[in-house]
């Protein structure tokens, strides 16, 4: 068992059961090459105002740089009386270099370190999944053409309400996942402030220059207090939170194609490779992985809390609690990066399914309120056009029929001034086809959604 870094002033050894609890190298292995980069920055800063030689500095890279690669083959020994990440990495530079190892945690303490690791690497995860949610963006753009002539029904509480097309809906996930894209964009500014040097909790009485570190690993800005730094968790709690939305929009995702999947709907087909079947009933395809995004969607929702309630007890600066913090960082990202490369890969491979659809287009009167607003065109104001179209309804359900089918006298006599150009907007097509207003479901501005995608994605 090797004494530890911090032992001067024990005289006991720490208890196994102790070190058992304590540990994260468990978990925070992965933190290996930002700690190695936070290091290394820190030793060309440490050499630069002169608290270490360029030779001794030289060393300290290199070495760091084996130990990142016998940590990336699987060639080095994690063990928990060695805690963390940290310490693993600071004996082993010891191990190999002695006195002068024992030199590269001059002016810091792992409070800082720690931050600064976590930023590097939760900025790194906010490039991956801004990349996956573009891929998926990608993904519904490209279902354009391929659904070019397909209407779909638009639902309010799941009840039949207007028709759209079906790249409106498309264009609908682009902007939820082109939000979540700017929150994190917002949030990688936060990140992106340097703690290292932050030492424990007062910074330090030798000359370091935090500027130059900052400089060195990409930060844009030099975190102002110290203590701040040693307590500030924020950026984890906003890049889980971040998480937690992204997530809620694949389930909102998830849930809409379980049920178009569902014999009841039949909208659409999952290809083969994306469902499963099951052990006892030999017509069954499940949606299995719809339904894991959605239920996924729990981690990172709870990976927020977690963060919070971990913080909102804790008084100025580091405590060990924070030590759990990486939990719901790297539970959060893992969990939504899956599901994003599932999601991309599902909704390529989908297909809406024509038939169905449209054998079932004119069912619900979707164009009622397209009916109504025609009314309004003729001088009928809106209340009162929607009480005709409603006993315009209530009639057709007594006949289980459709608006089309009222004859041009039976729609005269509910309001006369309706003119027989009214075919032109009855019927889901035509209803659709009459939406023009901004952002609006009907062909052009879904065209317009089009072209703007298309730009913004470089598709
Ligand atoms: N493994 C610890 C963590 O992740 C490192 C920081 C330990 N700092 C301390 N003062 N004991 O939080």
């Amino acid at each position: 068992m090797a004494a530890k870094a911090w032992g001067g002033r024990f005289q006991q050894q720490t208890d196994a059961r102790v070190e058992a609890f304590t540990e994260s190298i468990s978990f925070d292995s992965r933190l290996a090459p930002v700690d190695i980069k936070g290091s290394q920055a820190h030793a060309q800063m440490l050499a630069k105002v002169g608290l270490i030689s360029d030779e001794e500095c030289q060393q300290i890279l290199e070495v760091l740089t084996q130990i990142g690669v016998e940590i990336e083959q699987g060639q080095f020994e994690f063990r928990f009386d060695l805690e963390d990440i940290h310490m693993h990495i600071e004996s082993a530079l010891i191990e190999r270099v002695g006195d002068i190892g024992r030199k590269l945690h001059t002016a810091r303490s792992r409070n800082d370190q720690v931050s600064t690791d976590l930023k590097l690497y939760t900025r790194e995860a906010i490039h991956r999944i801004d990349s996956l949610l573009k891929d998926l963006q990608v993904a519904f753009v490209e279902r354009f053409e391929r659904d070019q002539d397909l209407v779909l029904p638009g639902f309010t509480h799941l009840q039949r309400a207007q028709p759209v097309k079906a790249a409106h809906y498309w264009f609908a996930y682009c902007e939820k996942f082109d939000r979540d894209r700017q929150r994190l964009q917002d949030c990688l500014k936060r990140v992106n402030v340097s703690p290292l040097g932050g030492a424990a909790l007062a910074g330090t009485s030798l000359p370091i220059d935090r500027q130059y570190t900052a400089q060195l690993l990409e930060f844009t800005d030099v975190a102002r207090n110290s203590l701040d730094i040693s307590s500030d968790r924020d950026y984890l709690a906003e890049f889980c939170f971040c998480m937690a939305l992204v997530a809620t929009h694949l389930s909102n995702w998830a849930e809409e194609w379980i049920a178009w999947f569902s014999t009841e709907f039949g909208f659409i087909k999952l290809p083969d490779a994306f469902t499963t079947g099951s052990s006892i009933m030999p017509q069954k395809r499940n949606p299995d992985v719809l339904e894991l995004i959605r239920g996924k969607s729990a981690r990172p929702i709870a990976d927020v809390q977690q963060i919070l309630v971990l913080l909102k007890g804790l008084p100025m600066a580091y405590n060990r609690d924070m030590q759990e913090d990486k939990l719901a960082l790297f539970d959060s990202y893992d969990t939504v990066a899956a599901c994003l490369e599932l999601a991309a890969a599902m909704v390529e491979g989908a297909e809406l399914q024509q038939e169905t659809i449209a054998a079932k287009l004119e069912d619900g009167f979707l164009d009622a309120t397209a009916l109504m607003e025609y009314l309004i065109k003729k001088g009928t104001p809106m209340r009162t056009g929607h009480g005709i179209v409603g006993k315009l309804v209530a009639l057709c359900e007594s006949r289980q029929s459709r608006l089309v089918d009222l004859s041009l006298e039976e729609l005269q006599q509910a309001c006369p001034q309706i003119e027989d150009d009214i075919y032109q907007i009855l019927g889901a097509r035509n209803a659709m086809a009459a939406l023009c207003s901004f952002g609006s479901g009907g062909e052009e501005p879904v065209n317009e959604q089009w072209q703007y995608w298309k730009e913004k994605l470089g598709i």
